[in-house]
């Protein structure tokens, strides 16, 4: 197949619900919740199917010719686009089988910290304390406050859960609870200046915020093209360091795993590698929708929809507008409220108004969070403002 992977067509430039046309999404429902799963545009499940269709007519000669070859070529594209080396990215199925990865090969002796916030995401945090659970490590979560008033405050929370025995610091760039941009340069320079390593989940980044590993200079980065970047499900990214790239090995070992760092990763078995195969034509997608500036209207629409919706419902903002990007977390606390009622709002803003996104407790408050994308508009956001006080009302009578 002739470089299927590059798109012909660009897609066309409505903005708001015109755009859902480009998107398999329900034109019936407002789609709040980009953040979690993304969504594919057709353009890019197009190029998809064309990728199955052309495994299928010789799995064999694709397998072993076409795939190593493919896989390394997108790793520059990665580059070009987020910084470093082709060799320092390898394609994973997400930022959880990175997490595990870099855990996994870390190899913490025993007695030793890893630190994470209590903004972490919720299987990240898991993952770490089965992992040093094994190596007789321990997890200390640094205690950030769920309303953050400054990018110092958090630097600090981080900086004072350092011990002697800290070996490694797992920090979010996009906290996905609270929808905040952490300061991770600042926090990348404070746990180097303890000899201390980073990894930086940056599951939410790619596409969502202007992205450099190499000025970030952690020790490992990891994103999804699957989330904001339109790539589908499945695409997930890892870069790392070159002086680490020695010791990183995926939790899966295959042929590769004697062979690199490259290698171990681009073949873990056999594997549906098409989420990968599509990653060029979902950055073409994400360019001709502006780029850059795809990425300011979002996080504009997710300010503007946030502050309207902070007035109307008589919550808080999670962080100050310069630590947010294109998705924004409301809350209200002290809460009476628990997971049970949260889930049972998440039905019932269904009912109400048609929209779709995640309501949850997080600490002591409820939280709902709202995303930002090419096919959101205000309005989508005023029928939610309608619709949250009726909801609350029906769940528990107030
Ligand atoms: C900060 C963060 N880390 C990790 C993940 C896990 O991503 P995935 O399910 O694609 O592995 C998420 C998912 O939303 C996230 O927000």
């Amino acid at each position: 197949m002739n470089n299927p992977s590059r798109s012909d067509r660009s897609p066309s430039g409505p903005e708001g619900r015109a755009a859902l046309e480009q998107f398999q999404l329900s034109p019936d429902l407002f789609h709040l919740n980009h953040g979690s799963y993304g969504a594919v545009p057709k353009l890019v499940r197009d190029e998809q199917d064309r990728w199955r269709a052309h495994i299928e007519s010789n799995p064999t000669g694709f397998f072993r010719d076409e795939l190593p070859t493919e896989l390394r070529r997108l790793a520059g594209v990665a580059a070009e686009r987020f910084g470093g080396r082709a060799e320092d990215w390898v394609f994973c199925e997400n930022a959880t089988a990175a997490v595990n990865s870099v855990l996994s090969s870390f190899g913490l002796p025993e007695g030793d910290e890893i630190v994470t916030t209590s903004h972490v995401y919720g299987a990240v945090l898991k993952a770490m304390r089965i992992w040093a659970q094994r190596f007789g490590a321990k997890v200390v979560v640094a205690q950030v406050p769920v309303i953050v008033g400054s990018e110092e405050q958090v630097v600090q929370a981080i900086a004072e859960s350092f011990s002697d025995r800290t070996k490694l610091l797992i920090v979010d760039h996009i906290t996905s609870a609270t929808a905040i941009v952490f300061p991770v340069c600042e926090i990348v320079n404070a746990a180097h200046a303890r000899g201390i390593a980073v990894l930086v989940d940056g599951a939410h980044a790619p596409g969502h915020l202007p992205l450099n590993v190499e000025a970030i200079d952690a020790d490992w980065y990891t994103g999804n093209a699957h989330k904001w970047l339109f790539a589908p499900r499945g695409c997930g990214l890892l870069w790392t360091a070159p002086k680490r790239q020695a010791q990183t090995l995926p939790v899966v070992l295959s042929h590769g795993a004697p062979d690199g760092y490259t290698r171990a990763f681009d073949w873990i078995g056999t594997r549906d590698a098409t989420a990968w195969l599509s990653f060029e034509a979902a950055v073409c997608f994400h360019d001709a929708l502006g780029g850059e500036s795809l990425m300011a209207r979002n996080r504009k629409l997710a300010a503007d929809a946030g502050e309207m919706l902070a007035q109307r419902l008589g919550m808080q903002i999670t962080a100050p507008a310069s630590m947010r990007g294109a998705m924004t977390c409301l809350t209200q606390r002290p809460s009476s409220l628990d997971a049970a009622h949260a889930a049972a709002l998440i039905h019932r803003l269904r009912e109400c108004c048609s929209a779709v996104l995640p309501v949850y407790v997080f600490e002591d408050a409820l939280c709902f969070r709202i995303s930002a994308q090419i096919y959101n508009e205000l309005a989508d956001y005023e029928s939610l403002a309608n619709a949250f006080p009726v909801a609350l009302q029906q769940e528990i009578g107030f």
